[in-house]
């Protein structure tokens, strides 16, 4: 194992290699539900404004096009009620993942630093800890560091894996908390688009920070909303400073969006319309799959947002790897709450993204129709 690699956990999609063998073999083919990669067609205001911008001879910047910048402050604005942005507080990101594995090291963490990130995570949180050294927490809970200033402490609302949106009071708790001790607070928000139950707020929203971006980043993606995964279109938002920061550091990295790719996302984040028409396709998908998994006698736990169904047999049934293998069984690929986090034991991440000829063949195997 070499350097990097040995200070990084596990890659867990590996681990799922021999249960994605189980599934494919049966007779009807796979259901793959285990990753949240976007299977819709890419929405054709994106295929446009790509090829309208596909001569491009010189080098993008790293700060992006003023085009780019402005349409972030706009649909920040305009959706999700985020006032008083101003361009220079936004970055263009080559997706948001990136950046997020990153982020600890543009800050210049290290040993001896504090990075918090929620109890059932996306991994990718732990590994930018994981490559600069920096101890990693993974709780909900503000106690939990003890004595303990953490230097970043990431939040994910609505969560992936468990779609939970955490609710305004807690978010504006987090926010003071994270202001009185100094802590950069980076929120998560690539599901904001994607909520079936309730409301999201991001932590932009004046009602959370009061109106300042003081200490606060947030990082957002098109690649679910818009279906442009392949793409690499997300950005971050927030503290002046932090962001002037990251740029310095960006820039001498070559960090630099692809200009079609940012013609693209000036394009979708202009555009709900498509936007509207994904979400009533999964809204679809979600409730099919819901119903038969329930129907099978499995449990639905959060899932009131993003683009996943937490699912359980409860805390005594099987554990993570015990649902996946049973669910493999009938060729439904899904992935182990283990994975986000140890109190995922027993639950499985069980993914929208899936053509309807898909999910009505899970149902129809859930239903034993099949
Ligand atoms: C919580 C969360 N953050 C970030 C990402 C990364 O998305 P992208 O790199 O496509 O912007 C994902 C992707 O699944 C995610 O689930």
């Amino acid at each position: 194992m070499g350097a990097v690699s040995g200070r990084l956990p596990d890659f867990p999609w590996d681990k799922l290699t021999s249960f994605a063998e189980t599934a494919r073999a049966h007779p009807e083919g796979i259901v793959d539900l285990s990753i949240g990669t976007p299977v819709d067609a890419t929405p054709e205001v994106a295929r446009r404004a790509l090829a309208d911008a596909v001569d491009a001879p010189g080098y993008p910047t790293t700060v992006g096009l003023p085009e780019v910048r402005q349409a972030v402050v706009d649909w920040l604005a305009g959706v999700h009620g985020v006032t008083g942005l101003d361009t220079d507080q936004v970055l263009p990101l080559i997706g948001s993942k990136e950046f997020i594995a990153t982020l600890p090291s543009y800050l210049g963490l290290g040993p001896g630093d504090v990075i918090g990130y929620p109890a059932l995570a996306y991994p990718t949180y732990e590994v930018g800890a994981a490559l600069v050294g920096a101890k990693a927490v993974a709780t909900d809970s503000l106690t939990a560091f003890g004595p303990e200033t953490p230097a970043l402490l990431w939040i994910n609302s609505p969560s992936n894996p468990t779609g939970r949106v955490l609710p305004p009071e807690h978010l504006r708790k987090v926010v003071d908390w994270c202001r009185e001790r100094g802590v950069l607070l980076v929120s998560d928000e690539c599901y904001l688009d994607c909520v079936w139950e309730g409301e999201a707020l991001s932590v932009l929203h004046p009602d959370i920070c009061g109106g300042s971006a003081d200490g606060i980043l947030v990082v957002h993606s098109t690649s679910k909303r818009s279906n442009l995964a392949g793409y690499r279109c997300g950005f971050v938002a927030g503290d002046r400073a932090v962001v002037a920061e990251l740029l310095a550091v960006r820039k001498n990295l070559g960090m630099m969006m692809p200009t079609p790719a940012q013609r693209a996302m000036v394009a979708v984040l202009g555009d709900e319309a498509h936007v509207k028409e994904q979400h009533e396709r999964y809204r679809a998908r979600r409730t099919k799959l819901r119903a038969a998994l329930e129907g099978a006698g499995y449990t639905i736990e959060h899932s009131e947002a993003a683009l996943y169904l937490w699912t359980t047999k409860g805390p005594d049934g099987p554990d993570s790897w015990a649902l996946v293998s049973e669910l493999a069984a009938q060729g439904i690929l899904v992935a182990p709450g283990a994975f986000y986090g140890a109190a995922g034991n027993h639950h499985v991440r069980i993914a929208l993204t899936a053509s309807d000829e898909r999910i009505d063949a899970a149902v129809a195997r859930l239903s034993g129709q099949a």
